[in-house]
């Protein structure tokens, strides 16, 4: 299985090196069969996100299950904690591993998640979104109504709140995935996005980090966007970044 080598695969438990997740980010069922089917079978785990399920709903993240893959379901939930202890019961019920939450819906509501989801130790684990990577600190705080706070000091604090919670882990960048793996260790998984090979198109991500430096920060998972599924050779693309991984 590529990228665990002990415990859990979709679990916080420690990993020799971060467990790979594709980015579905295509708009029909069809173009994520067909990236699928580009990358390979190497690839076991998936990311279903806003623009897929909206479209394509449960139906997608069916097809994946019955292709033997895993999916990360993420939605990015932040409702009153009732509604999102539904949601997250039904993530669950389709077979998800992975589902998000906005840590900013606060402790009731990430708790409620993760009660919805089967508890702390269920196969589906809830992963609670930091800061969000398109905000620096000037966005944050005209966003929060307050300069009290760096979105360094609060990704730390929302990292916190989401250990006590149950949470499996957040997501993060990974200039902050190394400070929350020091201050939480093996409680609280990472989830790294805007990972790029060494010299790679960094898009219009601000903050990337190459497959090496996220092994290094010990990044639990990490999302594999557009570095794998617009290259040329999708399924070149995921073994080489896997082979950098320590896969
Ligand atoms: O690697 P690339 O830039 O293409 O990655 C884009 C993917 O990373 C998208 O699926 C996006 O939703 C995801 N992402 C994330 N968490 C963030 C930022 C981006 O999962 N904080």
């Amino acid at each position: 299985m590529a990228g665990v080598t002990s415990g859990s695969a979709s679990g916080a438990s420690p990993s020799a090196f971060p467990t790979p997740i594709v980015a579905l980010d295509v708009p029909t069922m069809r173009d994520a069969q067909s990236l699928v089917d580009r990358v390979g079978p190497r690839a076991d785990f998936y990311k279903v996100g806003l623009q897929l399920f909206t479209r394509e709903g449960p139906a997608v993240v069916e097809w994946l299950i019955a292709q033997s893959k895993r999916v990360f379901l993420d939605l990015k939930l932040h409702d009153i904690p009732n509604t999102v202890r539904g949601a997250t019961q039904s993530a669950a019920a389709l077979g998800v591993d992975l589902v998000t939450v906005h840590a900013i819906g606060g402790e009731a509501m990430q708790r409620a998640a993760v009660e919805g989801a089967g508890g702390p130790g269920a196969r589906t684990g809830v992963l609670a979104v930091t800061v969000l990577t398109s905000f620096d600190d000037v966005g944050y705080a005209a966003a929060v109504g307050s300069t009290a706070e760096t979105t360094h000091g609060a990704v730390l604090r929302f990292a916190g709140r989401a250990v006590e919670c149950g949470a499996r882990g957040v997501v993060c960048a990974g200039a902050e995935a190394a400070a929350v793996r020091a201050a939480y260790g093996d409680a609280l998984g990472t989830l790294v996005p805007g990972i790029r090979m060494p010299g790679g198109d960094a898009h219009d991500q601000s903050r990337v980090v190459t497959p090496a430096v996220a092994r290094g920060i010990g990044a639990t998972w990490v999302i594999l966007g557009r570095a794998v599924t617009s290259a040329a050779d999708p399924a070149r693309a995921y073994a080489d970044i896997v082979a950098e991984l320590g896969g």
